[in-house]
């Protein structure tokens, strides 16, 4: 093999070995791992026997179409419509730049260019990599599956994949699974990522307790599947990619069509290393966004539902302000028609019976107390009666013949059409200019249904799924450009909607409408293995609350929401002046540490299943701030003899000194890594909030 067959990205800390493979025209893996993995015979390499398969079936391929790779799952199925379904390639050529490899395979019979691109990411250990297919023919292209990439794992003992699962209000939810032999998938056909499944997956080797870690994200909004499939030589093979809501895509001649990236992450440390990885990625990803303090909001929701209007919003105002809260959110029925769920959407107009002194003064009222002003809007909803829907019936999606089914009473706009776009961003840039509004609340709450577009183009020729995440992303790309002062929160009836393509437009997003505090802890577990804390928005609300009705205290309450963005969503009308203070001091102390939190390294500590979690954040100022909760379990406290619960933070310097800021304590590095912090709990005392601050002097020697 000559030095040309093989290249090598580099990440901060791992590399990404791809080769020419000896026994026919593809890529395939030969070393990913920490820098050196590759440095020596590929891990990935097989016995080059085959009994009832082809050698492509078998090889460690990057990415393989059906026809050349026939039995073991193919990357891309591709043909012209009608005839054979299979592409045969040859290897034309490569690209090399700085952190960046192009890889080409040509196929002349049916005319396609398939180029599987890569690019290192600046600063972090993630590589993106994505697919360009053209179409070089005079036949246009049938592509029925057309993957972003395949990653392939050695494994010993089978793969343990972790993925976040659940349902609407349980996202997120932390599950594990050995894949020893056959397939296993996930996805969403709803248009968006769906709360059933993040596009997330982690691959670790079954062999260890905490084998080093592989990470996938595939950055996409629309429909999308992961597959997971166990080979019988050894290895589990990956493919990600979006699915054609059409079953297929048409490529014209001289059309290209390039994939989602698939983020492809690594940490030699397991999954706790890889969740830093990622956060790392995502910090990245919101750019100079994320020095811009995230303010602690109230937001109106849980309090009023649809019930909104000036006098009630101003007095819920007015106790936030009180409270050190920064930023006043109205979320839902803010706008005319809007009494209940079956009505309002698309006529977005501040409703004037519930502000009779005109929607501005209450915003200016708002903003004399302190705060800045946000609002709940959902750009792609239509209700039945609105206004909206009877000028533009066309606009939602529909199928001629068919009956629109209601999802929560309202349809949904194509938005991969032009004109509705233009709607959006008009509606946004009049909202956004006529009034002060610092704050968006974009939320999304039904998938298409009967998903066709009336007119003359038939349904098999539209690529609907994808032209409507080019038409999201295209208003969230206006939001950022016309209106950068404006902070943006991505909600789809909570976490429906949390991918990197959304995550890279927006500062914050709303992982699940459960804010019952047990409940939160397991999903916001999920959430930061896969996502950074500083766009994990989560509030305080009542308790009981309309969730889980297992008590926690205010502050349980508070350090969990604290482990991310702050807000508050309670009925502050009901809370006792002693609810009032102790809230207050939480604000104040969250306020004295937000930096920490958002731009420091968080480590999970345990996990809700254990009677004491939290998690660790470690800043660059030296101090360590830790969210320790007790989830319940107190074995027979205070009446028999026992020892407090013990947290033990990670990476700290076993020679330096650190003080508790609260209690004045003072723990070698060592005594805490090795012992843990003591956290003496009981029925009203489940979360404590410690910060501890780097001494600068040693441990004597
Ligand atoms: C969705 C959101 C909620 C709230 C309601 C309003 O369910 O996830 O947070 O905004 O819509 O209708």
């Amino acid at each position: 093999m000559t030095p040309y067959d093989r290249w090598t990205l580099r990440t901060e800390n791992t590399s990404y070995t791809v080769r020419l493979s000896p026994d026919g025209p593809w890529a395939e893996l030969d070393a990913w791992g920490p820098h050196g993995a590759e440095d020596g015979p590929s891990a990935l390499d097989w016995s080059h026997r085959t009994h009832f398969i082809t050698p492509a079936d078998a090889a460690p391929a990057e990415y393989l179409p059906h026809g050349q790779r026939p039995f073991t799952g193919a990357d891309l199925i591709a043909g012209r419509p009608g005839r054979e379904r299979g592409v045969r390639w040859e290897f034309t050529g490569a690209q090399e730049g700085p952190g960046t490899l192009r890889l080409t395979f040509t196929d002349d019979l049916i005319g396609l260019r398939t180029t599987l691109c890569y690019a290192v990411v600046p600063g972090t250990d993630v590589l993106h990599r994505w697919t360009e297919l053209t179409c070089t023919g005079t036949e246009e292209l049938r592509l029925e599956r057309f993957d972003s990439g395949a990653v392939n794992v050695p494994v010993t003992s089978g793969a343990r994949l972790t993925y976040l699962t659940g349902q609407w209000s349980q996202e997120f939810q932390h599950t594990r699974l050995a894949l020893t032999r056959g397939t296993f998938t996930m996805g969403s056909t709803q248009g968006t990522p769906g709360h059933a499944y993040a596009p997330w997956l982690a691959v670790q080797d079954l062999a260890a307790d905490d084998a080093p870690a592989y990470g996938l994200a595939l950055e996409w909004a629309g429909n999308w599947h992961i597959t997971a499939e166990a080979e019988p030589g050894g290895a589990v093979r990956i493919r990600a990619g979006r699915v054609p809501h059409e079953g297929a895509v048409l490529l014209a001649p001289g059309a290209t069509l390039t994939t989602p990236r698939l983020a492809c992450a690594f940490s030699a440390d397991g999954l706790d290393g890889l969740s830093r990885v990622w956060h790392r990625y995502e910090r990245h990803l919101t750019g100079e966004r994320l020095h811009r303090p995230r303010k602690v909001l109230y937001n109106s929701w849980e309090a009023t539902g649809f019930d909104v209007d000036a006098a009630g919003q101003l007095e819920l105002a007015k106790s936030a302000a009180d409270m050190g809260v920064e930023l006043f959110v109205v979320d839902d029925g803010w706008f005319t028609g809007r009494a209940d769920d079956t009505a309002g959407l698309g006529d977005w107009y501040p409703d004037p019976a519930a502000f009779p002194d005109g929607f501005d003064r209450f915003v200016e009222d708002v903003r004399a107390l302190g705060m800045d002003f946000g609002l709940w809007i959902e750009p792609e909803a239509v209700s039945p009666g609105s206004r909206l829907l009877a000028e533009h019936p066309d606009w939602a999606y529909r199928i001629d013949g068919r009956p629109s089914r209601l999802v929560r009473n309202q349809l949904l706009l194509d938005l991969g059409r032009e004109d509705v776009q233009d709607f959006v961003l008009a509606t946004l840039d009049r909202l956004l200019t006529e009034h002060r509004i610092d704050y968006l609340k974009w939320d999304m709450n039904r998938p298409p249904t009967e998903r066709g577009r009336p007119g003359p183009v038939p349904a098999e020729r539209l690529d609907l799924d994808a032209a409507h995440v080019h038409g999201y992303l295209r208003v969230l790309d206006h939001l950022r450009t016309a209106h950068p002062h404006v902070t943006v929160e991505g909600c789809a009836g909570g976490g429906g909607r949390v991918d990197h393509t959304t995550l890279a437009r927006t500062d914050v997003v709303w992982p699940s409408d459960n804010t019952a505090p047990l409940d939160r802890l397991a999903i916001q577990y999920g959430f930061l293995h896969a996502h950074a804390p500083h766009v994990m928005s989560s509030w305080v609300t009542d308790a009981p609350g309309i969730f889980d009705p297992r008590p926690r205290s205010l502050a349980f309450r508070f350090v969990t929401a604290m482990c991310g963005v702050l807000g508050i969503g309670a009925d502050l009308r009901t809370w006792s002046p002693r609810q009032r203070t102790e809230a207050a001091g939480w604000i104040a102390r969250y306020k004295d540490v937000r930096d920490v939190i958002h731009h420091g390294e968080a480590r999970l500590l345990g996990s809700p299943d254990d009677a004491t979690c939290g998690v660790q954040y470690d800043g660059a100022d030296g101090r360590t701030v830790v969210a320790a909760l007790n989830t319940g379990r107190l074995d027979g406290a205070p009446l028999v003899p026992g020892r407090p619960a013990r947290l033990r933070p990670r990476g700290l310097d076993p020679d330096a000194r650190y003080r508790d800021e609260v209690s004045g304590t003072t723990y070698g590095g060592a005594h805490l890594l090795h012992y843990g912090l003591p956290f003496a709990w009981s029925a009203d005392h489940d979360a404590e909030l410690v910060v501890l601050s780097r001494h600068p002097a040693r441990r004597p020697a």
